[in-house]
Formats: structure tokens, C-alpha cells, sequence
């Protein structure tokens, strides 16, 4: 197989922060001496209080230990904020750009700081103290990263909600962490549609009493029910308090925020993240991997809910003090020029986005981006899953004009910031390989048999020693954390992807191991949508995996077996379809339903997802290991079924 090699550009090798030797040397010094290494890392922040130890982690089988930094003190938001406010309160720290055309706003560094001061106040007029949760369920609009802020700023934790996320998602979520205030918005807006936040979430805290306060952002300024006594206008509460706040030093090890995420079984994880090392890893990483210098404009596409825009939109680049340009719509509307026009408008250099919207902006050909002028851009990030060749070199050649590096970035909630990725200075790069470990990152492969698979292979990709972002803990279950994490491979933390490592060392991520999918770099429980599915009073049951998506890159499909009785129908169908975007949202909306008379099962009544994935894929001869199925006749049923419509 011949295989695309891209050389670090000349330009870069004299001008980048980490060039091919540095890192390394660098490389080397974080593993060998972790300490010496962080201590230098960390200086990226300011700290009220110097730490005196940076490292004191293991993942021991009896104890997993995860500590960094822990007796410094700091406040995130003074680092992301008032810092750049003393020295260039006037320049944009933020540009804001609406879901319509036009719609535009520069919010400058001082002003971004009062406004962080004033909702930081007024959450405490609201009784919301140090370690209180507080629920975050906003649009793309800068009063988000406000709400993030202001938590940081008195040492509450903030536990941002999708917007996409249906009530019923966000009554999970706020039920989780038992937050007593909510900041919300009368509605978003969306490629043109609006979006009924204010209906959501008050359809959320119909159950939930304990939610004593609703403050709520106007974003459309239509009119939306408000309930006396809980609810407030975000604009109202901020007008009648002061604009000084001072932030509250919190040690490294204080939480800063949750994070909800989904796993292989049904309720979503609430990922714990602290503020140092947190705060260090995101910091260090965004302008290493980015190859940030002053002045740099970053656009970073991920919606405010995800784990991609907590660190590269918002606290790595704050950190930082660059610029970031804040995009509240979609890359196809008004049409399929939306990003590249804002690239043009904003004078972008670095952008940041997933592989599903490349593919399908990929089929949009190349006129919309020709149409812009993208002379700006110098580097170009990718992900939240794998990313095709096709689509790399598309990206590379069209979107980057053949001259900006891609850095195509692994990373996961949990882990809080990047593991694996390119530096772009430094290394070569290979489409869809995430390349190589981050500063102090031990990657491992791991086989079947639990042994490291060395040199070239395949195997369960593991960590074999903590970073400074990693997740503490599941919010409320540490017994969990351990176990999803520490226990396929003890003594490793193991990702729950599988990897294969070639002869130049380069990762290739192969994609989930466990029951979870990947659908437009969001990721789902298949056992959430079951969950969701079974709901429905016609269902028996129902068994969900991914498939080969073009776009999507996995797509959703469902074996639903009906109730005794229940005739099968679309009509039928389209509620279930409904059911499910209800429980969950419209991200996990099933690509296709497929009736299912049984679902294979083992001897001990568990579904063989194995097999059904091989279907859903088209592949209807080979299912592998077929002994353990109790009744073949079952999988013979299925089959036949979908051969039939095709
Ligand atoms: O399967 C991997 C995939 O996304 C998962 C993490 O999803 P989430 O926690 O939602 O975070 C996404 C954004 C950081 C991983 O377990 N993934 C993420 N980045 C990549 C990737 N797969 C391949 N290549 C990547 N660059």
C-alpha cells in the first residue's frame, strides 16, 4: 500500500514552538523526569499560591491515585480573564458570530471580565458557594462561556448541557449533580429554526423541586412562560450587582467542572475535571498542538456542550488569551459556504473541527470554499474519530490550499485534554493517523492475552501512567470510574478504543472497543437508545449497534422485537424515531429500524451484538464464532429479512 506522507513545511521547522529535535528531547525529559517537565508546564498559568509537588498518581490494581499539582492554589477564570484584561482590556477576546448572516458581536477582554464579574455576583446573591454544581443548558452564545467563568470564579462547578439534549436528558443530568440553579436561554436558534430551551427546561424541572433558581438569557427575545419566585432574566440579575468580583483561589485539585459523556451501559458519566491540572494540560497543549503565537484568531467549531469546546474553544485558548471566533450555527446554512465565509470575515488561522462535517461538506464539491478567500488559515485541526484519508486529503488540499498542516487530534472526555496528536513543527504526518503521544503520555497497546503488544500490532489502547487533565472520578461513583477504566487492564487506564501502532511508531485509531458508538463524532451508549427504544410500550425489546456511515461515520441501527400482538408499521416506526429523540435528542435518531422476531442470544440470555453488527454492516455470511448462539434459526430470520429489502 502506498501511503501519503506529508514533511513538516519548511517554513514551520524554524518557526514553530516544538520543532522535530526539541520534541524529542522534550519527549524524553516528560517521561524520564514528569517533574521537572510539568513544573516548567505549569508556569503557562498563574498561580496565587506555587505548588510544591507536581505528580502523585498510580494505577496500582488495589489504588488508583490521581493527583497533580495539589497543594498550588489558582483561580481558572483570573487565568483566563482578568490577566489579559490588566494588559489589553480593548482587544477581542471574543468574536461572536450569530446564526444569521450579520449577526455579529466583539466582545473585548474587559468587557467579557465584567460581565464574568457581574453573573459570578449574582450567582452568589443566589446562594451558590464553593463546590456547588450549577447547570449550564445555552446555545453558542458568549453568555455561556460567561456561566463558565463566573462558576470558576467563585469555585463552583459548572456541568454544561447540550442545547441539543432533550428535557428529559437535561432532567438526567441536573438530577445527577443535584444542581440548585440553572442558566438557560429562551430559546437558540439553529440553521434558521429556533430551538425551545426555556420549554425544555422547564419541562426538565417539572420533577426535579430542588432547582430553586432559572436565570435566563434572552437570545431571541420571544416571549416564554417565566415562573415567579425561580425564575429570573440573566440581563436583570446581572444589572443590579457589581462588576467586581474577586476570584477565589481554589487548590489545583478543586473540581472545575463536570461533564456528562456516555458508556456501555445506560446512565451517562458525569466526568470529574480539576482545575490545575486541567487547566495546565489545555493551556500548554492548545498552544503547542495549535503552534498558538500572540494574535493567532482560533475557530473552533464544537458546540459549548462538548468536551472539545470546554478545552480548545474556551479554556485552553482563553488561557492563553487568544481571540476566538464563537460560531453559533451550522456549516450549511444559508448555504454550504457558512464556515469558510466566517474564515474569510474573521481572518482565521486556526480552525478546528470534526471529520463528519468535512465529509459532508466534502459532497458540497469545491465551489462554496473557492468562492472565500482562506489565505488566512496556517493550521487545521481534526476530531473526535477517525478521519478518513479521503477526507484528510480533501481538507489538506481544497479547505488548506495544500499549505497548512492537519493536526488530527485523539483525545476524550475523560481525558481532559489531547493524548495523542501531532505537533506540527515537528512531525510528519500521515492522513488518519493521530500520529504520536502528547508530552508526557505513555501510551500501550494491550492484546487479548493482557500483554503489551510492542513494535508494530494492534491491541486495546491503554495509558500507562496519569496526565495532568485526566478525570478524578465519575461525579457520585468512583466504584464505576474504576471499573470502566482500571479493570480490562490493570494497572493501565484503558480507552475503550482499539489502536494499531506501524513501523514509524504512528497511532491509528480503530474505533471503539465496548458498546459504544460514534455518530457524527458524537458519542452514544447503544444501551442509552435501547433504553430509549424499550420504552415504548409496543416494544419487547430492542438491540442497537453502529454501521458504516459515509457521512456520519457510524449510523445508528436498531432490531426492535415487537410485543406479542403489535402489528409492525411505519407509523409504528416514526414513534419510535420519536421516542427516542424525546428521551435522548435528535443526535441519537436511528438511521434505520429493522423488525426482529428474537434477538440472538447467548445460552445465557445475553444479545449478541457481534452478530448483529456484522448484519447491520451488509455482511450477512460471516458472523464469526457462531457457537454460542442458543437458536440460529434467529440470526437465519434476520437475515433473510434484510435481504428481502434490499
Ligand atoms: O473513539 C474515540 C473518538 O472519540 C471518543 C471520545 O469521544 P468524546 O469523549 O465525545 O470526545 C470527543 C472529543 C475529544 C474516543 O474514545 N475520537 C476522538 N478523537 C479521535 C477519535 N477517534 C479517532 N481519531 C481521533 N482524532
Amino acid at each position: 500500500m502506498t501511503q501519503n506522507v506529508f514533511p513538516v513545511p519548511g517554513s514551520l521547522q524554524a518557526s514553530a514552538h516544538v520543532n522535530a529535535e526539541t520534541y524529542e528531547r522534550l519527549y524524553r525529559q516528560s517521561i524520564d523526569d514528569p517533574e521537572t517537565f510539568w513544573r516548567e508546564q505549569a508556569q503557562i498559568l498563574d498561580w496565587s499560591q506555587p505548588f510544591t509537588q507536581v505528580k502523585n498518581t498510580h494505577y496500582s490494581p488495589e489504588d488508583v491515585t490521581i493527583q497533580w499539582f495539589a497543594d498550588g492554589r489558582l483561580n481558572a477564570s483570573y487565568n483566563c480573564l482578568d490577566r489579559h484584561a490588566a494588559t489589553r482590556g480593548n482587544d477581542a477576546a471574543v468574536l461572536w458570530e450569530g446564526d444569521a448572516p450579520g449577526e455579529t458581536k466583539r466582545i473585548t477582554w474587559s468587557a467579557l471580565h465584567s460581565e464574568v464579574s457581574r453573573l459570578a455576583n449574582a450567582l452568589k446573591k443566589l446562594g451558590v458557594k464553593k463546590g456547588d454544581f450549577v447547570s449550564v443548558y445555552l446555545p453558542v452564545v458568549h453568555q455561556s462561556i460567561a456561566a463558565m467563568l463566573a462558576c470558576a470564579r467563585i469555585g463552583a462547578i459548572h456541568s454544561v448541557v447540550f442545547s441539543g439534549f432533550s428535557s428529559e436528558a437535561l432532567a438526567g443530568r441536573i438530577e445527577d449533580c443535584r444542581s440548585r440553579v440553572l442558566i438557560t436561554a429562551d430559546e437558540g436558534m439553529r440553521g434558521g429554526k429556533y430551538v425551545p430551551l426555556k420549554k425544555n427546561a422547564d419541562a426538565a424541572l417539572e420533577h426535579l423541586p430542588f432547582v430553586e433558581h432559572v436565570l435566563v438569557v434572552r437570545r431571541t427575545g420571544r416571549d416564554v412562560p417565566m415562573k415567579a419566585g425561580r425564575d429570573r432574566w440573566y440581563d436583570e440579575a446581572l444589572a443590579e450587582v457589581p462588576d467586581v468580583c474577586e476570584p477565589v483561589d481554589v487548590t489545583a485539585e478543586d473540581p472545575l467542572f463536570i461533564l456528562y459523556t456516555s458508556g456501555s451501559t445506560g446512565k451517562p458519566k458525569g466526568m470529574l475535571h480539576t482545575t490545575g491540572g486541567y487547566l495546565v494540560h489545555a493551556a500548554a497543549s492548545f498552544k503547542a498542538m495549535f503552534d498558538y503565537h500572540p494574535g493567532d484568531i482560533h475557530f473552533c467549531t464544537a458546540d459549548v456542550g462538548w468536551v472539545t469546546a470546554h478545552t480548545y474553544l474556551i479554556y485552553g485558548p482563553l488561557a492563553n488569551g487568544a481571540t476566538i471566533v464563537l460560531f453559533e450555527g451550522v456549516p450549511t446554512w444559508p448555504d454550504a459556504s457558512r464556515w469558510w465565509q466566517i474564515i474569510e470575515q474573521y481572518k482565521v488561522n486556526i480552525f478546528y473541527t470534526a471529520p463528519t462535517a468535512i465529509r459532508s461538506l466534502m459532497r458540497e464539491g469545491e465551489g462554496p470554499v473557492r468562492k472565500h478567500d482562506l489565505s488566512s488559515l496556517k493550521l487545521m485541526g481534526s476530531v473526535g474519530e477517525p478521519i478518513n484519508p479521503e477526507a484528510w486529503l480533501w481538507y489538506h488540499e481544497v479547505v488548506g490550499g495544500g499549505r497548512c498542516p492537519i493536526v488530527d487530534t485523539y483525545w476524550q472526555t475523560e481525558t481532559g485534554a489531547v493524548l495523542l496528536c501531532p505537533l506540527p513543527g515537528a512531525m510528519a504526518l500521515k492522513p488518519g493517523s493521530a500520529t504520536k503521544p502528547f508530552f508526557g503520555v505513555r501510551p500501550a497497546l494491550l492484546g487479548n492475552d493482557g500483554k503489551i503488544v510492542e513494535g508494530e500490532g494492534v491491541g486495546g489502547l491503554c495509558f500507562a501512567d496519569s496526565w495532568p487533565g485526566q478525570a478524578r472520578t465519575i461525579h457520585g461513583d468512583r466504584e464505576r470510574f474504576l471499573k470502566t477504566y482500571f479493570s480490562t487492564y490493570p494497572g493501565f487506564y484503558f480507552t475503550g478504543d482499539g489502536a494499531r501502532r506501524d513501523a514509524d511508531g504512528y497511532y491509528w485509531i480503530t474505533g471503539r472497543l465496548d458498546d459504544v458508538i460514534n455518530v457524527s463524532g458524537h458519542r452514544l451508549g447503544t444501551v442509552e437508545v435501547e433504553a430509549a427504544l424499550a420504552s415504548h410500550p409496543s416494544v419487547a425489546e430492542a438491540a442497537v449497534v453502529g454501521f458504516p456511515h459515509d457521512i456520519k461515520g457510524q449510523g445508528i441501527f436498531a432490531f426492535v422485537t415487537l410485543k406479542e400482538g403489535v402489528a409492525e408499521s411505519q407509523d409504528l416506526q416514526r414513534d419510535l424515531i420519536q421516542i427516542v429523540r424525546t428521551r435522548i435528542g435528535p443526535i441519537a435518531t436511528p438511521d434505520r429500524i429493522e423488525w426482529a422476531a428474537q434477538l440472538p442470544k447467548n445460552r445465557s440470555g445475553k444479545i449478541l451484538r457481534r452478530i448483529l453488527t456484522r448484519i447491520a454492516a451488509g455482511d450477512f455470511e460471516n458472523h464469526g464464532d457462531t457457537s454460542t448462539v442458543a437458536d440460529p434459526t434467529v440470526v437465519a430470520d434476520i437475515v433473510k429479512r434484510i435481504q428481502l429489502q434490499q
